[in-house]
């Protein structure tokens, strides 16, 4: 079977690194049908359009789409991350962000092998609040956390069956219960309730900002994390630092229900300050091909793809040096 495959290199190096990740899928003999999209920061600037209705159409009918980053620094904060990317993640349902971090032992710790389970069309991200008396010295700006039931179990469910799928068995819920009271009830008591009907995981609770020092200090205590979009946005972001770096870090954000397509991109941005200089790991864009692999059910070629990254851990080089070391490898 053909996939149907929506590409969007974006901004800064997202192109760069989508190239590295279409060799390792080409390199695994994986066929495929590349919609490409121009959208971003760089399309906005010269056309005014963020998503177009037609794009979104067309996107809604492909099996996946492969992102790498988008923003540039002449557009205002908010525009494309809100009007783009969050607006795939939102549109295409894609209410889960799953983060593997995979590292072996180094300085920093004796290794790393967990998952990150974000919360991807809720919390902060939903978008609640406004202004009041904007620019006056009265101006008022809220920005609320939505959280529901059905959204936060449908994550937490994943999460639960992901950690019984893999070796520990463990999940840990991340949150600000002791603050957050509202939002952090609902998260515990949904937590607890999926945990009732799972005796074969193991389960855990840490405050956000005690499991930051864990992240550091003993990242070995974790199997699979589930926490709130926000919350996960920035664990991501530090789970990254202390697992290869941030040039390493996959994600997909899944629909598992399969309503439409999942789309997988690296966590990183869009680094306008070293776009075109070769300087930007491929890695995490290959891994996150990997993951779209799997998840279109190519067990065989995403399973190369990710053993090549692997036995690519020392290799350094360009963007593209890496990205053909790693292709050479599949
Ligand atoms: C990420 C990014 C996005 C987020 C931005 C670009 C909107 O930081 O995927 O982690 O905050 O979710
Ligand atoms: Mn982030």
């Amino acid at each position: 079977m053909t996939h149907q495959i929506g590409i969007i290199g974006g901004d800064g190096i997202g192109p760069e690194v989508v190239a590295e990740a279409l060799k390792a899928i080409d390199a695994a003999g994986v066929a495929y049908t590349p919609v490409v999209f121009d959208l971003g920061g760089t399309r906005y600037l010269r056309d005014g359009e963020v998503l177009p209705a037609t794009d979104l159409d067309a996107i809604r009918r492909l099996d996946a789409v492969l992102l790498g980053a988008v923003g540039v620094p002449e557009v205002t904060p908010g525009v494309i991350e809100r009007g783009l990317l969050l607006a795939l993640r939102f549109e295409l349902d894609l209410y889960v962000n799953h983060r593997p971090f995979l590292a072996p032992p180094s300085p920093l710790n004796d290794g790393v092998d967990l998952v990150v389970v974000r919360e991807n069309t809720e919390g902060a991200y939903a978008g609640e609040g406004g202004f009041l008396r904007r620019g006056t010295p009265h101006e008022v700006a809220t920005q609320g956390s939505v959280n529901t039931r059905f959204g936060v179990e449908r994550c937490v469910r994943y999460a639960f069956d992901l950690a019984r799928a893999r070796d520990r068995h463990h999940l840990t819920l991340v949150h600000k219960t002791n603050v957050l009271t509202f939002a952090g009830d609902l998260w515990d008591r949904t937590f607890r309730a999926v945990a009732a009907e799972h005796d074969d995981v193991e389960t855990g609770y840490h405050h956000v900002d005690a499991a930051c020092i864990y992240l550091v200090q003993d990242p070995g205590r974790y199997d699979v994390i589930v926490t709130d979009n926000l919350f996960g946005d920035i664990l991501t972001d530090l789970a990254g630092a202390v697992s290869g770096g941030i040039g390493r870090a996959a994600s997909a954000n899944l629909n598992p229900d399969r309503t439409g397509p999942s789309l997988f991109e690296p966590v990183h941005g869009s680094a306008p300050d070293i776009a075109g200089t070769g300087a930007a790991d491929p890695r995490a864009a290959i891994v996150s091909a990997a993951m779209m692999l799997e998840f279109l059910g190519e067990h065989d070629a995403a399973t190369r793809v990710r053993d090549a990254v692997a036995k690519s851990e020392d290799v350094v080089g360009t963007t593209s040096e890496i990205g053909d070391a790693v292709a050479e490898r599949v």
